[in-house]
């Protein structure tokens, strides 16, 4: 593995999605000034880059995904001395910051999107993909192919004014670009990136960055749910002929004028596919997102086909991301949650009580830390915050993805009464497991009336757990979740061959409770063990050498057993 020391591969990122972060002007959204508020936090946590989710102008259809203005701001979020003023305020600190690039699509609302639609021959005609219809033997009118979008019903919306569909992959707010037109990918390097490269910004995170390339025959995706009409696109779209040739000319044109990190989120690949994005001689991006470890139990076209995992898939999992880099020069990441996620502390710990919920986070910080690649922690995962509670009803639930399935299941099946339907009440059993919204409610700053996080009632409910899990009670307490970070974060940069840039060997595949293994780089080498269980479970050291505690979650342990959700890290000092 190459041990090129690089700043963003020894990164902690921390991810803000702004509208939840912090309200400063008591309108019950977050802002930026609100975010400027919390730096020293953030810096205080040991986060080297801060990695800002959409703040550009949008009418929020997906929460700021659908940009309609890439040189403004969203003025609920502020104005663009506010962003001046984050830059800056990060800069000063040591914090770099990297922004949100989302050029696979726009929303409806942008300008050259409007131009587009207006007529068959306007010049921005081609910035986006336009079909004529398909008629069947009745003349009845169908979208041009079989696709359904990443957010229900068909990828194409007809438009009346020119009698043709428009793709969108996701909502129909959110026009698919057409990267196959030059001067629209210019306006999107000079708009989108330079822009931004120029004020100063550190990088970017890249939105569905595998998904810029259609097959330009736009032909009908295999039938993976037969008897529907629509079927999954995601096979048809992802990776496309040219996409890589479209990374390399961002690449050339724009990015590699400055010294900046990318990170891409490309899904649906196999290891071959995903590392010619991230291989560093390609000269396309730093790093991509691998999604083995927070897709675990959905099934590979519908999140909510939720089917569970067991800790050996965990395992596989890890392993498979740790490895992903392994005799390659490419690079990787090592992430938990994010906007799209539901929180970790709930999808791989316990949350039953208190205690566990503590115990579980720090046992899942404990591993994070020690795992290859750079670490991501998103917003409030620092502190433990979990998914919302199931007795909160679909109107709770903000986000289009959520929205959207729930009303599919009910068209699906003709439901009329929601409330007393086994399938609903299923479905939401796994809506409140695996929905993005978890990740979307409000900070718990404090234990205040709505968490600290706002002076009136926030954009979406403060979970009901505010008063328990709060930043106020965690800064300082030497025992919380907030301390346990603290520690995890300078132990990875004080280790970083090990925990960073090491290799992973796992060492109990077949444990249903424990997960053990070493992490080593040259003769150094770490050991970890972590009881992934609610019941205390026998340990006893297979690796050769003197074992030297480095960290653990618990105040007292006993040497042959590890308690429930217990973990420890130690360094293995050679005989
Ligand atoms: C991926 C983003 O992470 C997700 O939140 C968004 O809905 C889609 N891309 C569409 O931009």
């Amino acid at each position: 593995m190459t041990k090129d020391y690089i700043w963003w591969k020894d990164a902690t990122i921390y991810q803000i999605w702004p509208a939840s972060y912090k309200d400063s002007n008591n309108d019950g959204v977050g802002d930026i000034p609100g975010i400027i508020s919390k730096l020293d936090y953030i810096k205080s946590l040991g986060a080297d880059i801060i990695w800002l989710s959409p703040m550009y102008d949008s009418p929020q259809d997906d929460m700021g995904y659908d940009i309609s203005n890439y040189n403004t701001i969203y003025p609920k979020y502020g104005t663009m001395e506010d962003m001046d003023n984050l830059i800056s305020g990060c800069h000063k600190r040591e914090i770099k910051l990297i922004l949100d690039l989302v050029v696979n699509h726009t929303s409806s609302e942008h300008d050259w999107f409007k131009e587009s639609k207006s007529s068959r021959d306007n010049s921005k005609r081609d910035w986006y993909v336009w079909k004529p219809a398909r008629y069947d033997s009745e003349g009845k009118r169908h979208p041009p192919n079989n696709w359904k979008s990443f957010f229900s019903e068909s990828a194409w919306e007809y438009d009346e004014t020119t009698d043709e569909y428009y793709l969108h992959l996701f909502a129909k707010s959110q026009p698919d670009l057409n990267w196959e037109n030059e001067t629209t990918r210019n306006a999107i390097y000079e708009y989108a990136l330079d822009f931004w490269f120029k004020k100063g910004i550190d990088g970017f995170r890249i939105d569905t960055a595998g998904l810029y390339s259609k097959d330009q025959s736009f032909a009908d995706a295999p039938i993976v749910s037969p008897g529907e009409e629509l079927q999954f696109c995601g096979n048809s779209v992802n990776n496309g002929p040219r996409i890589h040739e479209f990374h390399k000319e961002m690449f050339e044109k724009v990015t590699s004028k400055y010294d900046v990190m990318t990170v891409g989120e490309v899904g649906h690949c196999s290891r071959e596919d995903t590392l010619k994005y991230v291989s560093a001689k390609e000269r396309e991006m730093s790093m991509v997102f691998l999604f083995d470890l927070v897709s675990l139990g959905y099934s590979s076209t519908d999140r909510y086909q939720y089917d569970g995992f067991s800790l050996k898939d965990l395992k596989d999992a890890i392993v498979k991301q740790c490895n992903f880099i392994f005799g390659t020069d490419a690079w990787s990441t090592m992430f938990i949650e994010n906007h799209d996620q539901a929180r970790a502390v709930t999808r791989f710990g316990n949350t039953k009580t208190l205690d566990n919920t503590f115990k579980s986070a720090k046992l899942i910080a404990l591993m994070q830390a020690t795992l290859t690649g750079t670490l991501f922690i998103y917003q409030g995962q620092e502190i433990g915050m979990t998914n919302l509670p199931r007795s909160w009803d679909i109107s709770e639930y903000k986000d289009i993805e959520s929205n959207n399935a729930y009303q599919d299941l009910l068209k699906t099946h003709n439901i009329s009464d929601p409330e007393n339907d086994s399938r609903v009440k299923r479905f939401m059993d796994t809506l409140a497991l695996v929905s993005r919204d978890h990740a979307r409610s409000p900070v718990q700053w404090t234990a205040d009336k709505h968490g600290g996080f706002s002076g009136t009632k926030p954009w979406m409910r403060v979970n009901d757990n505010y008063k328990e899990i709060n930043v106020e009670s965690q800064v300082g307490d030497p025992n919380s979740v907030f301390s346990f970070y603290q520690k995890c974060l300078v132990l990875r940069r004080q280790y970083k061959d090990l925990f960073v840039y090491g290799d992973i060997s796992v060492l109990d595949y077949e444990n249903p409770q424990l997960f053990s293994y070493v992490k080593q780089s040259g003769t150094s080498k770490a050991y970890v063990v972590l009881n992934f269980s609610g019941e205390p479970a026998k340990f006893e050291s297979s690796v050769p050498g003197t074992l030297r505690l480095l960290n653990t979650n618990v105040d007292d342990f006993k040497d042959d057993s590890l308690s429930p959700w217990e973990g420890r890290v130690y360094l293995v000092e050679q005989l």
